[in-house]
């Protein structure tokens, strides 16, 4: 390799790794400097909304000193932090909650949250709080309670919560992927803390995944493989029973992912998704037209096949297109983790990738055949023409 081109990948390799290392390791709480210089001895950046835990442990008493800090706080929002015994969820929630009261002072008490749509009032915890404030400044809410806690209560869930305000009415917080992934454990004694995942029920995965894998992978590949393969003389008619088999198991799945879609549909009836359930119903039209195609297909040498070949083909590349559309408005319908997201554009890049590939080696192959055949037509006349030209 030539040394300059190798200095260069060292540089960039180094790069890469001065800027992916520190910033998933290094922690931004511990440089934050208290207004009233208080020093936690432990802290931890929660993974989502810009939130902060930090906290003293007394293990003779069982008490904990905290301080949940939350940057980018705006004062007419609600910032919630809890415990929660009951589980990595909303419901049992033990929370410490911070707003701005109607005289527009920051003020904070605690709140237990019994079920999925609470007052927010105040009330008393399963366990007691003392010295519980609310800080408000440079667009930091800052919550300061010492929690006697019992021995379950140790190591537990945290939650942390954020929403907006009409007045003096608490307003639900939103559904984004980071406010369902506002979740982990917390060690008060060793000092740990482990983020949770961002909880979509397994109904809109199961929905999302037969989906993907049908509509997004599997029938673009049923097309690429008779477009392609079909070239190739030794592929033929192998292509044919590869393409028919990749489409129905495509279709079978996708049908199936489908059924998932129209109940999830009838089962959220606040989601607004007619765009989603428009396209996935042409869809399912299109797809169906697709598998009478087949049976109706007229012999190679029949006047109609032309037509019946430019209608399937038609329809073929219009379902491939309002599939992978389809697919980004579920995923930002169902919002699922943006690996996702990204998962499937990547794969949706490999087969593009992979196409353009294909499609310049077929015209290559095709042109050079012509020839051929041109110049064998003037030897000896002998007809090598396949139609794959065509
Ligand atoms: C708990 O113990 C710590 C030190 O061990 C002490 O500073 C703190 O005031 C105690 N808290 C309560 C509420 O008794
Ligand atoms: C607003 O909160 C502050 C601080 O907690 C408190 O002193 C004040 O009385 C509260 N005002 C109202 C109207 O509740």
């Amino acid at each position: 390799m030539d040394k300059s081109l190798r200095t260069a990948l060292f540089s960039c390799v180094l790069l890469m790794i001065s800027i992916c290392v520190p910033s998933s390791f290094a922690q931004t709480c511990g440089s934050y400097t208290f207004s009233t210089n208080q020093v936690f001895s432990t802290c931890s950046d929660l993974p989502v909304l810009s939130s902060f835990i930090y906290w003293n442990y007394h293990p003779s008493n069982q008490t904990a000193d905290i301080a949940f800090r939350k940057s980018g706080a705006s004062s007419t929002n609600w910032y919630a932090w809890s415990l929660n015994p009951s589980g990595p969820q909303m419901a049992g929630s033990q929370a410490l909650l911070a707003f701005h009261n109607s005289s527009g002072l920051p003020t904070a008490y605690t709140t237990p949250i019994n079920n999925l749509s609470p007052s927010m009032q105040q009330g008393d915890l399963s366990f007691q709080v003392s010295n519980l404030k609310a800080e408000y400044s440079n667009g930091e809410m800052i919550i300061f309670a010492t929690l006697h806690l019992t021995a379950s209560l140790i190591s537990t869930n945290q939650v942390w919560q954020e929403g907006t305000m009409s007045g003096t009415n608490f307003n639900p917080h939103s559904m984004g992927s980071a406010n369902r992934a506002s979740v982990g454990t917390i060690n008060f004694a060793t000092g740990t803390t482990v983020a949770g995942t961002a909880r979509t029920s397994s109904k809109k995965n199961v929905h999302g995944v037969l989906n993907a894998v049908s509509w997004g992978v599997l029938m673009p590949m049923g097309i690429m493989i008779a477009r392609y393969l079909k070239v190739f003389k030794v592929a033929n008619p192998a292509w044919f029973y590869l393409h028919v088999a990749c489409q129905s198991s495509a279709y079978v799945i996708g049908v199936a992912g489908w059924g998932t879609g129209l109940k999830l549909g009838s089962d959220s009836p606040g989601v607004k998704y007619s765009k989603h359930r428009n396209i996935g119903i042409t869809l399912f039209c299109f797809a169906t037209l697709q598998v009478f195609a087949l049976l109706l297909r007229p012999k190679p040498d029949h006047k109609y096949r032309l037509y019946w070949n430019i209608y399937h083909h038609s329809i073929g590349y219009a379902t491939i297109v309002l599939s992978i559309i389809n697919i980004y408005e579920g995923f930002d319908i169902l919002d699922p983790e943006k690996k996702w997201k990204k998962i499937y554009t990547g794969i949706i890049i490999f087969l593009g990738a992979v196409a353009a590939l294909l499609e310049v080696f077929t015209w290559i192959i095709v042109i050079r055949r012509k020839k051929t055949v041109s110049s064998n037509k003037h030897g000896n006349g002998t007809n090598g023409t396949n139609g794959y030209a065509a």
